[in-house]
């Protein structure tokens, strides 16, 4: 299959490109290579390449940041995402999405499923829960993979900020009453991967099974690394004031995997240990 990649360059778009190479031909497109904001741009970009599918990893992930650009959030995860959607739709393509854990409020007191009421409370969330909303209005097929917590090789992510600060110094702070899904990268690509061999379109929670706080994500990337030294201090999120608020628990139930015979993705903790072991060669 010929598929396009945008957001190519970020944490996922690397997984994707590594994870697809070897069957697909792909056309790659980093945020240098396709600003999603400009419609023309993504118009161009798909009439010329006319892929059988547009895998749509580029999204403004930084949530706080999101509080005050609130414009520019919504320019790329909501309306970048229609342009997307509406270039995929002229070519006949395939279109997926990655979407998150954030456009639940979190107070539902157990692990979300598909079909639930989503309700975000930040910014980030309001965002992408539109560009999901133009994904489902405008595309005939699409999947809309919903993750959280995601970590890979490159880029910044809780798991590398913990270990670089676990260099640093000898005591860590970290939340223990916010609750959600680690995610492994590569394993949300191979999800993908699947998902393009098949027909069974429409909304998946694509995680690593289980949940868990910040306190014990962080606890057990000490653990795995080796760096039982490090004391870790629980503390609450009311003593970590951010400009977005957080769901207090939005981990993702994987229903809709379940029910049509896709792979599992493994526990929360399987992965982080692969990740570790294999991936940073802990
Ligand atoms: N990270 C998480 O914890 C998490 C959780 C749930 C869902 N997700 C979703 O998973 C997907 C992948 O996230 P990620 O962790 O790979 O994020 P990432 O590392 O921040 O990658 C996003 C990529 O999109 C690019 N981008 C930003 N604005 C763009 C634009 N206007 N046009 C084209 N590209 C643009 C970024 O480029 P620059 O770096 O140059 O800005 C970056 O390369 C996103 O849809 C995100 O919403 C992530």
């Amino acid at each position: 299959m010929k598929i396009l990649i945008t957001g190519a360059g970020g944490q996922l778009g690397r997984e994707l490109v590594r994870a697809l190479a070897p069957e697909h031909q792909l056309i790659v497109k980093t945020r240098a290579e396709l600003d999603v904001v400009d419609e023309e741009e993504v118009m161009r970009a798909v009439r010329e390449s006319s892929p059988d599918v547009i895998v749509h990893a580029a999204a403004f992930t930084q949530v706080d940041l999101a509080e005050q650009h609130i414009e520019q959030a919504f320019a790329v995860n909501a309306f970048g995402t229609r342009n997307v959607a509406l270039a995929a739709k002229n070519a006949r393509a395939l279109m997926v999405y990655v979407s998150t854990d954030y456009v639940f409020d979190g107070t539902k007191g157990c692990a979300y499923v598909e079909r639930d009421r989503t309700n975000p409370v930040n910014i980030y969330g309001q965002s992408k829960l539109l560009g999901e909303k133009f994904v489902q209005m405008i595309c005939e097929r699409f999947y809309i993979a919903r993750t959280s917590w995601l970590y890979g090789a490159s880029g910044s992510n809780f798991v590398t900020k913990v270990l670089a600060l676990a260099k640093q110094r000898s005591e860590l702070q970290m939340v223990n009453d916010q609750f959600g899904s680690p995610t492994y990268a590569s394993e949300l690509a191979g999800f993908i991967r699947e998902a393009l061999g098949r027909n069974q379109y429409g909304v998946f929670h694509v995680s690593n099974r289980g949940c868990c706080s910040r306190y014990e994500f962080a606890q057990e990337i000490l653990n795995i690394a080796g760096l039982n030294t490090v004391k870790l201090v629980p503390v609450g999120a009311d003593g970590f004031p951010l400009p977005a608020v957080r769901p207090v628990r939005s981990d993702l139930d994987d229903e809709a995997i379940r029910n049509n015979g896709f792979t599992r993705l493994n526990t929360w903790q399987e992965s982080l240990r692969s990740f570790l072991l294999e991936d940073l060669r802990y």
